[in-house]
C-alpha cells in the first residue's frame, strides 16, 4: 500500500543494507520502505508519512534527501540518519544500518 509519495529525486538510486548484506535498486515510485520490504528486509514503520520517527534509521554512507517532519533542521544537515519511508537519496547511492 502505497500511502506518501515519495520526496525528491526523478530517479532510481541504490541501497546497500549493511546488516541485512543486501543491495536494492529503489526504484522512482517506490520508497525506500518498500522496497525493503519487498526484499523481506525487517523495518519498523508505522505513519509512512513521515511524521512519526519509526523508521529512523542510520545512514552509514550516502547523502539523504530528506522528505520528514521529525527531524530539525541540523538532524538534517548531519546526515547520518534519514527517515526512509518519505526520504530519498541525493548521491545515487545509500548505505543504510538495515
Ligand atoms: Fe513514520 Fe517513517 S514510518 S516517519
Amino acid at each position: 500500500m502505497k500511502v506518501a509519495a515519495p520526496q525528491g529525486g526523478e530517479l532510481g538510486f541504490e541501497v546497500e543494507c549493511r546488516r541485512s548484506g543486501h543491495t536494492l535498486q529503489v526504484g522512482p515510485e517506490e520508497s525506500i520502505v518498500e522496497a525493503l520490504e519487498d526484499a523481506g528486509i525487517p523495518i519498523e514503520r508505522s505513519c509512512r508519512e513521515g511524521v512519526c520517527g519509526t523508521c529512523g534509521t542510520a545512514v552509514l554512507d550516502g547523502t539523504p534527501d530528506h522528505g520528514d517532519t521529525v527531524f530539525t533542521a541540523d538532524e538534517r544537515d548531519a546526515g547520518d540518519a534519514m527517515m526512509p519511508c518519505v526520504s530519498r537519496c541525493s548521491s545515487g547511492r545509500l548505505v543504510l544500518d538495515v
